[in-house]
């Protein structure tokens, strides 16, 4: 149960919700959302959660990575959201060098996250390197979601989006690195893009619940990004993404016609003026 003002909202998903959801085998349905207009159309479907994701650096800033993206970029997306969502649980992601340079900074970043945005938890990206923030944060009350197999701050390290862990070491890193950020309190972890197979492994090897994005269906929920989903990116096409509309054309031909009705001046008619 969280609380709002002095009100509380019983049917919030909170962290807790989604760690009972993997027990009881109900699969976590997470989306990623940027502003307040589709937050609350995300929400109002019953998704469980809302990733405000770096993602926004690619969709929303138009960034080729999710590199340039700041604090500051972050905690407005996340209060957009937060001012939508009235059940989901809202996750947002610290961006790249916020919580990497020293324990300190990135209480004090997760700690802006929460009270200047709202969020009721924080994604961070990596295993061992930051399993001792992790610990810390969680110790200070913010819950955290991990993040392993591709992860996108670290693009310039690994210099492709190609599918991750495929090889035994690094499987063998990732099992550990998953282990690692369970025990030091996070409360889910996001796999991105690594063999199915080695999801499902970790998925069993854990008693918190996993997310796949392009990890396959052993995970214990989904994330995708919405844009993605929805088709209005329409040069983004990885095998994982299932497109559910294609709002892409939908709203070009909408557009069009505005266009049209513009120019012959058939809009405004009679009954659109004062
Ligand atoms: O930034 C993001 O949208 C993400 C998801 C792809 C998991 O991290």
């Amino acid at each position: 149960m969280s609380t709002q003002g002095n009100r509380t909202r019983p049917d919030r998903v909170t962290t807790q919700t989604v760690v009972e959801m993997k027990h009881s085998g109900e699969k976590i349905s997470m989306l990623t959302a940027y502003d307040y207009t589709m937050a609350g159309i995300v929400d109002a479907s019953g998704v469980d959660v809302i990733l405000v994701g770096d993602s926004a650096s690619n969709v929303m800033a138009g960034f080729e990575t999710t590199v340039p993206m700041t604090l500051e970029h972050m905690i407005y997306h996340t209060s957009c959201v937060v001012r939508a969502a009235e059940r989901a649980l809202v996750i947002a992601d610290l961006p790249f060098m916020s919580y990497q340079v020293t324990i300190k900074e990135a209480l004090i970043n997760a700690g802006r996250m929460m009270k200047e945005a709202g969020a009721h938890a924080v994604k961070l990206e990596g295993g061992k390197f930051i399993a001792d923030t992790v610990k810390r944060l969680v110790d200070a009350g913010i819950p955290v979601m991990g993040h392993l197999g591709l992860t996108p701050q670290s693009i310039y390290k690994f210099g492709t989006y190609k599918v991750r862990a495929k090889e035994e070491e690094e499987a063998d890193n990732l099992l550990r690195d998953a282990q690692l950020l369970e025990e030091a309190g996070a409360f889910s972890v996001v796999l991105e893009k690594i063999p199915a197979e080695l999801a499902g492994k970790v998925t069993k090897q854990l008693s918190v619940p996993t997310i796949g994005i392009g990890a396959g269906p052993h995970c214990d929920g989904q994330v995708l990004v919405l844009h993605d989903m929805l088709g209005l990116n329409k040069g983004f096409s990885p095998r994982f993404l299932r497109r559910y509309a294609d709002l892409h054309s939908q709203m070009c031909s909408a557009v069009k016609h505005y266009i049209e009705d513009v120019k012959s001046g058939d809009f405004p008619n009679d009954k659109e003026q004062y």
